[in-house]
């Protein structure tokens, strides 16, 4: 089973960044499917954090695109960015002291942020990052 594919539905027409979003779907399912094979603990331990490490360095290539072009919603856009990178970090604290069994449940919250994140937040950067010549 796939977890989450990438279709047209989540392209923001801009290639760069399509790529870095279908890298992050990719990882996710890897995740997932380490997740749900129980694979020990340093492994599932690993791809979290390739997960953030991707995650906070993707944040970083849009929101230099906003503030490079005075993107209106920035100040919006990047709190939702950080208070989905510090529940990573709380999820990535607590898995790895032992305080936390990842479940079905928590890849279902990190794919379905994606998902509406992309869908409903980063989409409105759309055309205003094309019209400045992003691609
Ligand atoms: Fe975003």
């Amino acid at each position: 089973m796939t977890f989450l594919s990438w279709t047209d539905e989540l392209s923001v027409k801009i290639d760069s960044i399509d790529n870095q979003h279908k890298k992050l779907i990719d990882m996710l399912g890897d995740f997932y499917n380490n997740v749900s094979n129980r694979s020990n603990k340093e492994s599932i331990s690993k791809l979290l954090l390739g997960m953030k490490n991707y995650t906070v360095m993707h944040f970083s290539t849009e929101e230099q695109y906003m503030k490079k072009f005075d993107y209106p919603e920035y100040e919006i856009h990047k709190k939702e960015h950080e208070q989905f990178v510090d529940k990573v970090k709380e999820i990535e604290e607590k898995f790895n002291s032992g305080k936390l069994v990842l479940t079905f449940e928590i890849t279902m919250f990190l794919k379905d942020w994606l998902k509406k994140h992309i869908l409903e937040t980063d989409k409105k950067y759309s055309d205003f990052f094309i019209r400045h010549g992003i691609s």
